[in-house]
């Protein structure tokens, strides 16, 4: 196999996607490894699991910044001191600077819980729930400057049961969303998907 790829995760909270990408990249034969976890929370739930695997984290607060660009320009900093290749975004709630999404770009992934293009933003499994939406699941798509709206790698369905609360619904939607992230990393890791022109193509 060839050298894994050196992988970043930023989260903001729970932190259990993040956690998904730690336990499938212990296997010898994932492609890529977990090598920082960047936090823009500092008591984000989800640091004390990559510290307790080893994994380097970095937290520090985006309100220590006075600008968006200066914040992003640290944690591009941090990437690069970490000789990071590609980077996953797991529950990272901050709008990205659109030149911190064009340095990435590519080499950036972000998870949603939704069918994307529909349902983007927040409050995702309220929105589908109003909507009387029957399938919901959610999407792994490269990051682009515009929120939610990169070229789709992959996404996993689930149905909307009757009764669903945003809780169970999100439940549901989380137990795919933790096979699907570290499905489609492996495909970037391993050169099966590339961002071309605006669009995923799968090589
Ligand atoms: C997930 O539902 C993910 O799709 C969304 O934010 C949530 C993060 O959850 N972007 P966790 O921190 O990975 O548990």
């Amino acid at each position: 196999m060839t050298a894994k790829k050196r992988a970043a995760i930023l989260i903001s909270g729970r932190g259990s996607n993040m956690r998904a990408l730690i336990e499938a990249a212990a296997a010898p034969d994932y492609p890529a490894q977990i090598v920082l976890v960047f936090s823009n929370v500092e008591d984000a739930a989800g640091l004390d699991f990559a510290r307790a695997h080893g994994i380097d984290t970095v937290a520090v607060s985006h309100k220590t910044f006075a600008t968006r660009a200066a914040f992003d320009a640290f944690v591009d900093a941090q990437l690069e001191l970490h000789k990071v290749e590609l980077v996953c975004l797991a529950g990272y709630m901050r709008i990205l600077s659109d030149a911190f999404a064009r340095t990435w770009e590519g080499r950036m992934l972000n998870i949603h819980p939704s069918l994307l293009p529909l349902f983007p933003g927040t409050h995702v499994h309220e929105q589908v729930l109003a909507a009387g939406a029957t399938t919901s699941g959610c999407t792994v798509h490269f990051v682009v400057p515009e929120l939610d709206a990169g070229p789709t790698i992959a996404q996993a369905q689930v149905p909307v049961l009757a009764g669903d609360t945003p809780e169970t619904l999100g439940a549901r939607v989380l137990a795919q969303e933790h096979a699907l992230y570290p499905a489609a990393l492996a495909m970037l890791a391993d050169g099966k998907v590339a961002m071309r022109d605006g669009h995923a193509v799968f090589v």
